[in-house]
This record gives structure tokens, sequence and C-alpha cells, in this order.
């Protein structure tokens, strides 16, 4: 049975994942920088779905505890799953470095230590899988959205660099971009129902592409058009515009 390395666990989407992977007969690693939460999920998913569940502590901010976090991992992991993320408010981060700062090294420099090294024990192996769940937020700048979009611009780019750089080794990199989701992350915003998933919905989708190995995936799939559309815009009128 293989074993899926979930970086984020504590969040909605990584709890959703964690459970979809488990349905589908995945052993499954639980990191996060609270592992104390973690035990009813890692009980829930050992007794519900009869497969192995561990628990593990894991930093996106501690960068030079990440060697060692994987290599701790037993069994390792085939698929590793980039889940972790912060979202603050854009006109405080604005004009607080350390929060500007917070969100650019967990969403970009701390996926990309961690992700670095899962990457090079899945070529030396010729075989693995990466999944990085980005954002639509990374497809084009926006003010409202300025730091946390461009982190996960960053973030789309290093996947496709990866993908790009892992191809011919066997090593699969599937990006997901989701658009809305009900989380943690946006209890305090008023979300357009239409638009908007939820974490269960993301993890079927993320399973159905992991398992066709797709490279790119947006959530809902319309997300991607909206995106071709925002995308299309000319620079001259965009930047006047309230989005
Ligand atoms: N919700 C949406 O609409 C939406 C849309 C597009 C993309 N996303 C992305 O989806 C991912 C999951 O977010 P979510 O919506 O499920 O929100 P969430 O429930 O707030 O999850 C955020 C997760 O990131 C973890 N985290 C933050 N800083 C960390 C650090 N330094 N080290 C390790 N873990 C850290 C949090 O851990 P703690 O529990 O310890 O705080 C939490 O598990 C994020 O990458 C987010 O950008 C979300």
């Amino acid at each position: 049975m293989e074993t899926v390395l979930v970086l984020g666990a504590t969040s909605d989407i990584g709890i959703a994942i964690a459970k979809k992977f488990a349905s589908e007969k995945y052993n499954i690693q639980l990191a996060a920088r609270k592992p104390e939460l973690l035990g009813p999920l890692q009980s829930d998913i050992q007794i519900r779905y009869n497969v192995e569940c561990s628990v593990y502590a894991f930093d996106a901010l501690i960068f030079h505890s990440h060697s060692m976090f994987f290599e701790t991992l037993s069994p390792k992991p085939e698929t590793t799953i980039c889940i972790f993320g912060t979202m603050d408010d854009e006109e405080d981060a604005f004009n607080n470095w350390s929060l500007t700062q917070r969100m650019i090294d967990t969403n970009y420099t701390g996926a990309v230590s961690i992700l670095n090294i899962a990457a090079r024990s899945y070529l030396k192996n010729k075989k693995g899988t990466i999944i990085g769940i980005s954002s639509v937020a990374g497809d084009r700048g926006r003010a409202s959205k300025m730091i946390y979009g461009s982190s996960k611009a960053a973030f789309n780019a290093y996947l496709a660099g990866l993908r790009n750089k892992c191809f011919k080794d066997n090593v699969h990199v599937m990006t997901v971009k989701p658009g809305f989701v009900y989380t943690r992350m946006t209890e305090n915003m008023e979300l357009p129902a239409l638009l908007t998933s939820t974490p269960a919905y993301l993890a079927d989708v993320v399973y159905n592409g992991f398992a066709r190995k797709k490279n790119v995936i947006y959530i809902k799939w319309f997300w991607r058009y909206i995106m071709l559309i925002i995308k299309s815009i000319p620079e001259f009128q965009f930047k006047k515009m309230k989005l």
C-alpha cells in the first residue's frame, strides 16, 4: 500500500484530502505545526478507513528543519501534497513587512524548501508524485490580492518548472488552483455560492486529477475560463479596474 504525506494537515482542505486518499486505501502521514491537534483525525482515519496513519511535526517557516523532517518519515511517502498556506489582510500586510514576509515565506519559500527535498528523493528513485495547492489568485496580479497572489504566482511558476524538470524521471507534479473554498481561511468572507467549493468536493477533484496524472487543475473547472478572461484584459484597462 502506498503512502501519502499531507503537509498542512490541520487545514480544512488538508483534512478532506487526507480522508479522501485514506478512503482510496492509501496510508497517510499527517504533518502540521501543531501535531498535538491531529490525534482525533488520526484515529478517525485509522478506524474508518483501516489504513495506517502517522503524525509528524512540521513548520513551513523553519526551513533548516525540513531535511531532517523528510529523513524521519518512515516509510518514505510516494506522494507529497503541499497544502499549508496563509492569507492575511492585504492592507495590513502592505503596511507591515512582517506580515508580508510571513505570507511569502509560508506560501512560497517554505513550499520550495520542502518540495525540493521531496523531489530530490523522488528523482533518485525515479518515482513519485508532488501535488501543490496553489490558487487562481496567482494567475494575475490584482490590488486586492497583491501579496498573497504574488506568492501563489511564484509557487505556480516553481511547480511548472519542477514538473518540467522531473517529467523524464517519472516524477509527476500536479498544480491545483482552487477558486473559493469554504474553509477557516475564508470564514469571514462572503463567498458567491456558485463559484465556491467545499473541501470535500476539492478533495474528490484532486484525487481524480492525481489518478489521471493531470498537470494543472482548476476547482471548480470553470475558474480556468474565468481566469482566461481576466488574463486577457489589456493592462491599460486592467489597471483602472477594481478587482
Ligand atoms: N480557502 C480558499 O478559498 C482557498 C482558495 C485557494 C487556495 N487555497 C489554499 O488552500 C490551502 C489550504 O488552505 P485552507 O483554505 O484549507 O485554509 P486553512 O484551514 O486556514 O489552512 C491553512 C493551513 O496552513 C497551515 N500553516 C500556516 N502556516 C504554517 C506554517 N508555518 N507551517 C505549517 N503549516 C502552516 C495552517 O496550520 P495551523 O492549523 O497550525 O494554523 C493550516 O493547516 C492554502 O495553501 C490556501 O492558500 C485556499
